[in-house]
């Protein structure tokens, strides 16, 4: 029986389309879910959906649709998240919705099982919440008041809630944290129990009242299941925990890793495993936290138009080149920061020049010198021959090393240095001239031969990374089936000594880097200016104004002694204003809706001082307060000018 290996990917929250950062995440989880399938594993790698949550309430309501309607689209509509997983070739073998009918029931037993036992409670939530992140925070953890995650605005929260008792098992977690190797890597520790444990873990709110779409607290209508609870189960309702669908536990539970991007840490190393030590169950074996994509020097966001699209990189660049890519240039457990130009750089280099001249010239000469079929005559020469031999007979244990250190990047490093020194073999051995003389047709043969079998043993390693290329690459190079094996790339000439090769299409063909990269400049500029909020402006009057009549406008310089809300009404501000001749002007103004009273005392506004007076509400308006208005999104937007402090009141404007 094959060893089983269960691994996972975030499920991913379909509030928007996915870009490369999320696409990251996936083909890393992906290579390994691929090696550990070539090593002879029975693997089950699990993906999906993330469904619930205000944010995707409020984004459906703004669409005008149903939550449900919004997250189908976003997940099975055109280039949505199916469609992007097939296209760059993620090969798992479970897709779990947090919509689906099976989990949505197992999380309500979830939940009533934790509050049977005592460790969830009702109590009172006071405290912030990030809607972005879905996040609650105790004033304590904010960072200048912000939320420590995304730096957003958060805002007070108090509502009655359930309550889980995280608190309860903080030692057994730190315990876990600092003693195994649950964490990786290593370095993330730290920052969890510094920054969460050790100031107090206190309990976790795990309901919500104020938005429905979630799932229902069935034993208390009106509540529902706080997000975080209802996506982290997911690793195991999938494999059929409290449901009837699945019926894997026993074969996959615990998982052998959970892949996570950095920022969902602290939900999956202190949170998943506390409510799996409350219902008793096996912890996971790891949690691997990586890196994150950067754009710009930062997170990718949809807002700031900066994010990468990766349907058009893999279709300008081809989607092996683009998962290359990725795991190539980043070390996985770091930050890296995207560029095209990097990506551009790293394909014609690695892939066109290294790798692909390493194929193409072998292939073609094996073509021109023995008509496409290696003979079997042999002549080594240990001294020249070694060297390659046993780099790349060693190859399969350093990837192996790496790989199960997730440092995909170091296996990738690995494989390129016996590239490099097969096309360095190729300079030293000049095949071109061993081709002239017919007694050296036994060296050419060999040669031509070492260079397969070092191209064969790296086409295997790499085929995780770069499958739909590898295989093209083993056709070419005449390696069938048992030399594509995890077993064949520990072998030495595995391939039959009159190995036959195959003229195929050019597996990596350069990029014309100028072109290409003014093409993408072009599309990113356009991507920004689209992110930029929509700005109306009022047309300009074209009627012209005599100028004896605007000189007769008497605009003043005002400081604002007090302001107050007029009563009964939701727009006026009533205003008293010092307008330089010692006796208060009251002006009433309707902007209440952009401006609290309290944030304007002080301030030094304009205003027309010479308009007749106008009762509004009962009070008397003598004057008006000057604003800048546009709409924005379909909002009017109003800023009243302000001037500089410095300008005393009843400055006249001119
Ligand atoms: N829904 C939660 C996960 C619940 S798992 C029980 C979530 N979803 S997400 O869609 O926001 O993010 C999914 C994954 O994509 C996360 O691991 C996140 O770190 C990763 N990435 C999103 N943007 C990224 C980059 N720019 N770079 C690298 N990974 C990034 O979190």
């Amino acid at each position: 029986m094959p060893e089983k290996f269960y691994i996972t990917t975030p499920i991913y929250y379909p509030s928007d389309k996915l870009h490369i950062g999320h696409a990251y995440c996936t083909v890393a989880t992906d290579v390994i879910a691929r090696y550990k399938r070539l090593q002879g594993y029975d693997v089950m790698f699990l993906t999906g959906t993330d469904e619930h949550g205000q944010k995707i309430e409020d984004k459906a309501k703004a669409a005008g649709v149903t939550p449900q309607q919004y997250v189908d689209n976003i997940v099975e509509g055109e280039r949505g998240v199916l469609d992007l997983w097939k296209l760059m070739n993620i090969s798992y073998d479970r897709f779990i919705r947090t919509t689906d009918d099976y989990h949505v029931s197992a999380i309500q037993k979830i939940f009533k099982a934790m509050y049977d036992k005592g460790d969830i409670y009702k109590g009172k939530y006071v405290g912030k919440y990030c809607k972005p992140c879905e996040s609650f925070w105790t004033e304590s953890q904010l960072k200048d008041g912000k939320c420590p995650d995304c730096g957003g605005e958060v805002q007070d929260a108090e509502e009655e809630a359930y309550f889980f008792r995280l608190s309860k098992y903080a030692d057994q977690v730190q315990d876990l944290l600092e003693n195994t190797s649950f964490l990786e890597p290593r370095s993330r520790v730290n920052e969890m129990v510094n920054n969460f444990i050790k100031p107090g873990l206190e309990d976790l709110c795990v309901s919500r009242t104020s938005f429905t779409w979630g799932i229902p607290v069935d034993f208390d209508p009106g509540h529902v299941v706080y997000v975080w609870i209802d996506a982290l189960f997911n690793y195991m309702t999938a494999l059929g925990y409290m449901n009837d669908k699945y019926n894997d536990l026993d074969t996959f539970w615990p998982a052998d890793v959970h892949i996570i991007g950095k920022e969902i840490v602290r939900f999956h190393t202190i949170i998943w495993p506390a409510m799996l030590m409350s219902m008793g169950l096996p912890l996971p074996k790891k949690v691997f936290g990586h890196g994150w994509l950067l754009l710009d020097g930062g997170k990718m966001s949809k807002s700031k138009g900066n994010v990468v699209d990766p349907y058009l990189l893999s279709e300008k660049f081809g989607v092996d080149a683009l998962r290359f890519f990725l795991l190539r240039t980043f070390p996985f457990g770091s930050d890296g920061s995207f560029s095209n130009e990097l990506l551009i750089q790293t394909i014609n280099i690695d892939l066109a020049n290294d790798l692909g001249n390493l194929v193409s010239r072998t292939t073609a000469m094996v073509g021109k010198y023995f008509d496409g079929t290696l003979s079997a005559e042999r002549r080594y020469e240990k001294e020249r021959d070694d060297e390659l031999v046993s780099l790349t007979t060693g190859l399969r244990s350093r990837y192996e090393q790496a790989m199960e250190q997730y440092a995909p990047h170091k296996a990738l490093e690995e494989i390129f240095k016996v590239i490099q020194r097969a096309n360095k073999y190729i300079d030293e051995n000049a095949p071109w001239i061993l081709a002239k003389d017919p007694q050296d047709r036994p060296r050419l043969a060999s040669v031509l031969y070492h260079l397969l079998e070092a191209t064969r043993i790296c086409g295997i390693l790499l085929t995780p990374f770069m499958p739909e290329s590898m295989d093209k690459l083993f056709t070419q190079i005449g390696a069938g089936p048992d030399c594509r094996t995890w077993e064949s790339a520990g072998i030495w000439a595995a391939l039959p000594e009159d190995t036959a090769v195959v003229k195929g299409e050019n597996l990596f063909p350069r990029i014309d880097a100028e072109k290409e990269l003014a093409e993408l400049e072009a599309i990113s500029a356009a991507a920004k200016r689209a992110a930029l909020p929509q700005l109306e402006i009022e047309p300009l009057t074209e009627e012209p104004v005599d100028f004896d009549t605007f000189c007769r406008s008497d605009f003043r310089a005002v400081k604002v002694k007090a302001c107050e809300n007029v009563k009964k009404s939701d727009k006026l501000l009533r205003f008293t204003l010092d307008d330089g001749t010692g006796v208060d002007r009251q002006i009433l103004s309707g902007i209440a809706k952009w401006y609290k009273p309290e944030d304007l005392v002080g301030k030094t506004l304009v205003a027309i001082v010479n308009l007749p007076p106008r009762k509004m509400m009962g009070l008397d308006s003598c004057g008006m307060l000057l604003s800048a208005v546009h709409t924005e999104k379909g909002e009017e937007v109003l800023n009243l000018l302000m001037l500089h402090d410095a300008i005393p009141a009843g400055a006249k404007l001119c």
